[in-house]
């Protein structure tokens, strides 16, 4: 196999780590928010007194809430409810596409 051709594997390689390990799919996750901006709105800006606003916030602090909501670390019924209902692969997507909101 000719160098070139193993350091293009390399870097493909290199993308697909990267892709996996860190950031979710914030246009898959736009899908799972329809549920979720009922009470925190479209953009994030919530609409519900007891809601908390999630724009602004970024990606790794909102995966750590669902996931904190779905062991019971975080003791929420109607957040429980909705972050159980989200794969680990959802909670990346949604986290991704929260983030990606405009900051209030
Ligand atoms: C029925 C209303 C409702 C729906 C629907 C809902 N949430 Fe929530 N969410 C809440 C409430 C109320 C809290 C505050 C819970 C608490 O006191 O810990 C909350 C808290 C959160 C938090 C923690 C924010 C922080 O700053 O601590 C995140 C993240 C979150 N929701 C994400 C989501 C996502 C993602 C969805 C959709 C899958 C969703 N929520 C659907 C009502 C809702």
């Amino acid at each position: 196999m000719s160098r070139f051709l193993l350091s293009i594997l390399g870097a493909a390689a290199l993308v697909l780590t990267y892709g996996t390990a860190s950031a979710g799919d914030a246009a898959a996750g736009k899908a799972k928010y329809a549920t979720c901006a009922g009470c925190h709105g479209e953009n994030g800006v919530s609409k519900m007194p007891n809601a908390p606003s999630l724009a602004g916030k970024d990606e790794a602090y909102i995966k750590e809430a669902l996931n904190a909501y779905k062991t019971g670390a975080k003791d929420n019924a109607t957040m429980k409810a909705m972050a159980s209902a989200l794969s680990d692969t959802d909670v990346d997507n949604v986290a991704a596409y929260v983030a990606s909101f405009p900051k209030p």
